[in-house]
């Protein structure tokens, strides 16, 4: 397996990474694996990476325009694009999405910590950068378990010095760890922000995402917000099941794209923010939004916990 290593810069593209190691290097794992980011340098570390099967942080970075992925990743994008066009819209209105959630959760609810699972490739407006343009002194906790986003998880790690970042590399199957670890920057006696967005169609029904949901839900106090965005199963059916049908080909990981009641049900027991679950791009998009009209197979919803 190639091995990748990030620069001193910070960002660097999968082909200066290539140039920087090759392939055939003895495979290292970097200290921070499996560990958590904050304090920690991420200089210096190599990160094993699978380019034999799509990777979904990769998949997603090439559908935002992203340079951070492989071939078998931009083939898995590409097929789905044939039978699902509107992906590209789908992904960007998340991204928007995240924002506009974000900004609320900041500005109006008065969040000042986030725990942000399935984080992603850093894109534009990453959620620290959102929530620390309100409020400098924010506190965000990112998590994913794919290594390239380990790799490049120095960009979400450049926090305003009022506030903090940290990055946890941990699958988000494993609740106790991750939510051992972020109590080291969060303070889980006030209020968290808990992000799930475009993450819990990685995890099929087998493993439970409910229970998932409902340990971190359980693990924040009262005045606490859940986050989700969640491909629809129930808004271009045919489309949808056809492109998770041909993605779900090619990856060890599936994914399962649910209906409005599945989604709405990961919110038992929170008050539902207006406008309640509803396609994404019409969560709180301001009077004069163009595109919300159309229908888009892609859900958000946020909720507050009593
Ligand atoms: C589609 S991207 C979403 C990125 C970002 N949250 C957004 O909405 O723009 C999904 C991310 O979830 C991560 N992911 C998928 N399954 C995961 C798991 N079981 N544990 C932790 N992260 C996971 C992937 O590595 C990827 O970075």
């Amino acid at each position: 397996m190639p091995l990748y290593k990030p620069d001193h810069t910070g960002l660097h593209t999968i082909a200066q990474c290539e140039r920087l190691t090759g392939e055939g290097e003895p495979e290292r794992q970097p200290e921070g694996r499996s560990g958590m980011m904050g304090e920690l340098e991420p200089e210096g570390e190599c990160v094993s990476v699978d380019t034999s099967v799509p990777h979904i942080a990769r998949v997603y970075d090439y559908w935002l325009g992203g340079k951070d992925n492989f071939a078998v990743d931009r083939a898995a994008a590409e097929q789905v694009m044939a039978t699902f066009p509107d992906i590209l819209v789908s992904v960007r209105a998340q991204r928007a999405f995240l924002g506009r959630a974000v900004h609320y959760l900041a500005a109006e609810a008065g969040i000042r910590q986030f725990l942000d699972l399935g984080t992603g490739l850093p894109s534009g407006n990453n959620t620290h950068e959102v929530a620390q343009r309100v409020a400098p002194q924010a506190r965000v906790v990112y998590v994913d378990n794919d290594p390239i986003v380990l790799l490049h998880a120095r960009a979400l790690l450049a926090s305003r010095p009022e506030g903090a970042t940290a990055y946890i590399d941990a699958d988000l199957r494993d609740t106790g760890t991750i939510l051992a670890q972020a109590a080291r920057n969060l303070d889980f006696g006030e209020p968290v922000a808990i992000m799930l967005l475009g993450v819990l169609h990685c995890i099929p029904d087998n493993d439970d995402p409910a229970a998932i949901v409902a340990r971190l839900v359980d693990a924040v106090p009262p005045g606490s917000y859940l986050t989700i965005a969640h491909p629809a199963s129930d808004v271009a059916t045919d489309q949808m099941a056809a492109s998770m049908q041909k993605y779900n080909e090619h990856v060890t990981v599936p994914l399962t794209a649910r209906s409005h009641d599945e989604v709405s049900a990961f919110f038992a027991g929170l008050d539902l923010v207006e406008p309640g679950v509803v396609q994404l791009h019409r969560w709180r998009a301001g009077t004069g939004h163009q595109g919300t009209g159309r229908e888009l197979a892609n859900y958000g919803g946020v909720g507050r916990k009593r």
